[in-house]
């Protein structure tokens, strides 16, 4: 497989990790309790810079060399094109109403702030899920290796802040809890298998 969709893929895994949090602090305020709004903006913070400025741009090379080879992936390709822009805007728009809250100065509605959270989760799973599913399979069949080589050249690789090598000061906080939820989840199957 091109290295390129194996990065794309393990991408995607740990964006899944991010969003799996969101959801389940969202579910926590759906209920009328308290979330972790310092956690939320850690993760909004983390998709706003990193999967925006630099996962979303490697795709678009991946979808527009496909789209000029394979004519019949046009629409799917300018779907996705398009959703890397509403995501990107839906997520400061979401990220900013949870600096406010954090920072005490939010007037928004509960309702509000959830329904963009909401919405914003959703929109993103189901991106990722199209690009899974249909788009990287066929751009696998239909660019070669000419192709891969060309996009992997002028892919600027920049360190991931969060789950590279070195975990910026920034993110300490929120791998903490990306790490006791996956010990936790590893203790859950373990206990299962015992079961
Ligand atoms: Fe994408
Ligand atoms: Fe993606």
């Amino acid at each position: 497989m091109s290295e390129v969709i194996k990065r794309l893929n393990a991408e995607h895994r740990n964006i899944a990790k991010l969003l799996d949090l969101l959801e389940a602090e969202l579910a926590i305020f759906h209920t009328g309790e308290q979330p972790d709004f310092e956690l939320m903006l850690d993760v909004m913070d983390y998709l706003t810079h990193y999967p925006d400025t630099f996962h979303h741009p490697k795709e678009d090379l991946v979808f527009g060399r496909l789209r000029q080879l394979d004519g019949s992936s046009h629409h799917i390709v300018e779907k996705l094109l398009k959703e890397h822009e509403s995501l990107a805007r839906e997520g400061i728009e979401f990220r900013n109403a949870l600096r406010g809250m954090v920072n005490d100065e939010a007037l928004m509605l509960r309702d509000t702030l959830e329904h963009l959270g909401t919405h914003y989760a959703e929109a993103l799973r189901s991106h990722l899920y199209t690009e899974e599913v249909q788009v990287f399979p066929l751009a696998l069949e239909v660019l070669k290796p000419s192709d891969w080589k060309e996009i992997d050249e002028r892919i600027n690789q920049r360190d991931d802040p969060l789950f590279g090598a070195a975990v910026a000061v920034e993110f300490q906080d929120l791998f903490k809890e990306i790490l006791r939820l996956e010990a936790e989840d590893r203790r859950q199957d373990a206990t299962a298998d015992t079961a």
